[in-house]
């Protein structure tokens, strides 16, 4: 075991492919649900980590997960886009239908292999599953060169008929079999036998990559895939912060932080850009509303925070001391000043496209008009603020509401009040309203003038820069009915950003209830 920070020379190490599913497995997180613009900014921010592969979505789950996966497939460039589908003749179809004409791109097919899920959920014999498994896969394949296939529940299932299954699908052209564990049942070392014993009583491995793909319900679904590229996967699935069904799947920036400082040990690394990390969990965690635990491992507020005092004399004298990584290896530096009041629209989309964000003319002026309201409220704005005026700005949800002006009195001796002036549907409407704060005096203000009868969920507040000037940013989790939206607001005064959180998230109902877009859940047999 070596104890310097050394990130370079992976001439011996094997290369992982990392398969990135936040839009899909991800967004199935409670409350998680991302527009179609918010997925395409999310899969160019993943293009630019360079992650191996995107999986876009599930195609024929919903005519708004289609059109996400045609428009990825088609805009973004450099990593395979794939689509799920369930062996299914109409899902597979489905898949190619959304992804034909484009350059790189995968189907990837599942049905489940355990006894329990075979019995309870798809009533099918083992044979019948086997059956469907190679279907869908020949297929597949009639359509595209690159098939995968998940044996779902594979950590329940009896190894010997996983196997069976595994050879058949290999034999029908799946080019890679990734092996789920998806209920996050199995132990790390457990799971590491199992790619053995893969590896060892499948006659054709050799002919497909061993792909992992574990859910987090024991809080062990980065050890779980470790293990795993241990005893030879090929590749991992992984989102974003590790979000995903239940408490998630294995998170990308462990798992690619985690082979890169132990390289050593693993003997094995990604392609990843890790400097795109820390932006990429930002972007995600901005748009979906789940908010990033400060103690997460690689990209939590405390991650590179020493507070100890024997800690930070050893830091003093050596940064190996304590370091284990450079937090700049994940793009955490300094914050950079970026541009001032008196910054002009061409120093500001050389900004944006030093940064990554190429825009065209149109979101480029709106997002221009808000650089310079924030610049004036603001002196100097940093990149943290340019890059939440991105993702809200390219957010193309109608505003059904918009905020024109807003008040509020409050204090230690006054009820709390908010005078607001609202633009609902092109019209505008004013009313004055109590509350026991001047953020609760908002939002019922709000809702009493939108005529909505939302559940506030969460509320959460942080300064995106330091400094008494910063920008507030708001995320808040708003439900009504079955539905679940995360909205956000930023503005250098707390309770605007408040309000322009609420009304966002307001919008998303609207929207959301106009399109009745209703998705059906992959686990649907
Ligand atoms: O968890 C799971 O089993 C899945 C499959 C569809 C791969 O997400
Ligand atoms: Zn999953």
């Amino acid at each position: 075991m070596r104890a310097e920070i050394d990130e370079g020379n992976f001439a011996m190490a094997r290369m992982i492919r990392i398969f990135d599913t936040t839009l899909r497995d991800g967004e199935q997180s409670p409350g998680a649900s991302m527009n179609l613009e918010e997925k395409l900014i999310v899969a160019k921010q993943l293009a630019r980590l360079n992650v191996d592969i995107i999986e876009a979505g599930f195609a024929y789950s919903s005519p708004g997960d289609f059109e996400a996966i045609r428009r990825i497939a088609q805009e973004v460039e450099g990593p395979i886009i794939c689509s799920l589908a369930r062996a299914r003749p109409e899902d597979v179809d489905r898949a190619w239908e959304a992804l034909r004409g484009a350059p790189k791109i995968r189907i990837h097919t599942f049905i489940s292999t355990s006894d329990i899920h075979l019995k309870h959920q798809f009533r099918l014999t083992r044979d019948q599953a086997r059956e469907r498994a190679v279907d869908m896969v020949q297929r597949a394949r009639g359509y595209v060169e690159d098939v995968e296939f998940s044996p779902m529940d594979a950590t329940r299932s009896d190894p010997k008929y996983l196997y069976e299954v595994l050879e058949a699908v290999i034999t029908a052209g799946a080019t890679t079999v990734n092996i789920p564990d998806t209920v996050g049942y199995a132990a790390p070392q457990e799971f590491g036998m199992l790619i053995r014993g893969i590896r060892e009583n499948v006659p054709n491995i050799k002919q497909a990559v061993i792909s992992v793909h574990c859910h987090n319900d024991l809080g062990v679904a980065v050890g779980n895939s470790l293990a795993a590229i241990v005893e030879g996967a090929g590749q991992v699935e992984c989102t974003i912060n590790g979000i995903g069904e239940r408490a998630g799947n294995a998170s990308l920036e462990e798992i690619v932080r985690g082979l890169r400082t132990r390289k050593d040990f693993y003997g094995a690394d990604t392609q990843i850009q890790t400097e795109e990390i820390l932006k990429s969990s930002r972007l995600v965690s901005n748009i979906t509303g789940m908010v990033v635990q400060p103690n997460k491992a690689i990209v939590g507020a405390n991650a590179f925070s020493h507070a100890s005092g024997i800690h930070q004399d050893g830091l003093l004298k050596e940064k190996t001391t304590y370091e284990i990584m450079r937090p700049e290896s994940i793009g955490l530096g300094k914050s950079t000043l970026v541009m001032g009041k008196l910054s002009g629209r061409h120093a500001f989309r050389q900004r944006l496209e030093e940064l990554g964000y190429k825009m065209t003319d149109e979101e480029l002026n709106k997002a221009f008009e808000r650089f310079k309201r924030l610049a004036d409220q603001k002196k100097e704005v940093y990149e943290e603020d340019l890059e939440v005026i991105i993702s809200e700005e390219l957010q193309t949800i109608p505003e059904t509401y918009r905020l024109k002006s807003l008040h509020v009195e409050s204090g230690t001796d006054t009820v709390p009040t908010a005078q607001i002036e609202l633009e609902i549907d092109g019209k505008s409407s004013r009313q004055v309203g109590k509350g026991d704060g001047p953020v609760d005096a908002a939002y019922r203000t709000i809702a009493v003038m939108t005529e909505t009868k939302s559940t506030l969920l969460t509320y959460v507040v942080k300064a995106i820069t330091g400094g008494t000037d910063a920008q507030g940013e708001v995320m808040v989790k708003v439900e009504e009915g079955a539905k679940t939206v995360t909205g956000h607001g930023s503005d250098t005064d707390i309770i605007v950003a408040s309000a322009k959180a609420y009304l966002n998230a307001l919008n998303k109902l609207a929207y959301w209830k106009s399109r009745k877009d209703e998705k059906i859940s992959y686990k649907e047999a």
